[in-house]
């Protein structure tokens, strides 16, 4: 029988080719330690994880499962790419949550930080709730692209300046059923 999980080593998503770049295991390996660190950093203050819509949702639900202390979880949907591999440079709130917030620990959890201006946007809108805290946790950070003062807490892994897909993360709406990372291959 054959893996039920998607995981080819390259992919042809929208015209555009991507190799694979971050493996199931080394994403496992790596939320497993977030994870543990989430429980010792968060002991006793039941945090509220934020997954931001839609880039994050595998990498919450996965997180999620490696975090042992009493948490709630809740969701925000924001839009910024549209259909581009770069940013549009606008961030709009398509959802807000639906949770309150005031004098709660909040994890922000995010596929991946680029220019930064995302993030810096989400945690200005929750700040303004009154939250005990508002914590960063972010699966990828492209340091050299990122341009906004954003404070991330937790990194599951720094990456170069180029577009990656799959684990959430799309290219037009596509590729985010792929179970690992992948890079796109500019010269093929
Ligand atoms: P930022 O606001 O420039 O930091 O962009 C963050 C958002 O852009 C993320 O939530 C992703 O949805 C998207 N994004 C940035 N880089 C990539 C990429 O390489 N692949 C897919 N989506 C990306
Ligand atoms: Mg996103």
């Amino acid at each position: 029988m054959s893996s039920k999980f998607y995981q080819p080593d390259t992919v042809v998503c929208n015209g555009e080719t991507f190799n694979i770049y971050i493996t199931k295991e080394q994403i496992d390996e790596r939320i497993n330690q977030l994870g543990n660190k989430l429980d010792k950093d968060f002991e006793g203050k039941k945090p509220i994880f934020i997954g931001i819509l839609n880039g994050a949702f595998i990498f919450l639900a996965d997180l999620m499962r490696y975090v042992s202390i009493p948490c709630e979880v809740d969701f925000m949907k924001l839009s910024s790419y549209g259909d581009e591999k770069v940013s549009s440079g606008q961030v709009t709130e398509l959802k807000h949550i639906d949770a309150n917030i005031e004098g709660r620990h909040v994890i922000l959890v995010e596929d991946i930080v680029d220019t930064g201006l995302s993030m810096k946007f989400m945690v200005k809108k929750m700040k303004e709730e009154n939250p005990a805290s508002v914590t960063v946790c972010t699966l990828l950070h492209k340091k050299d692209a990122t341009e906004h003062d954003v404070q991330l807490d937790y990194v599951g892994f720094e990456i170069p300046n180029a577009f990656v897909l799959g684990y959430g993360l799309d290219y037009a709406q596509e590729g985010r059923n792929l179970s690992q990372i992948y890079v796109i291959d500019e010269d093929a």
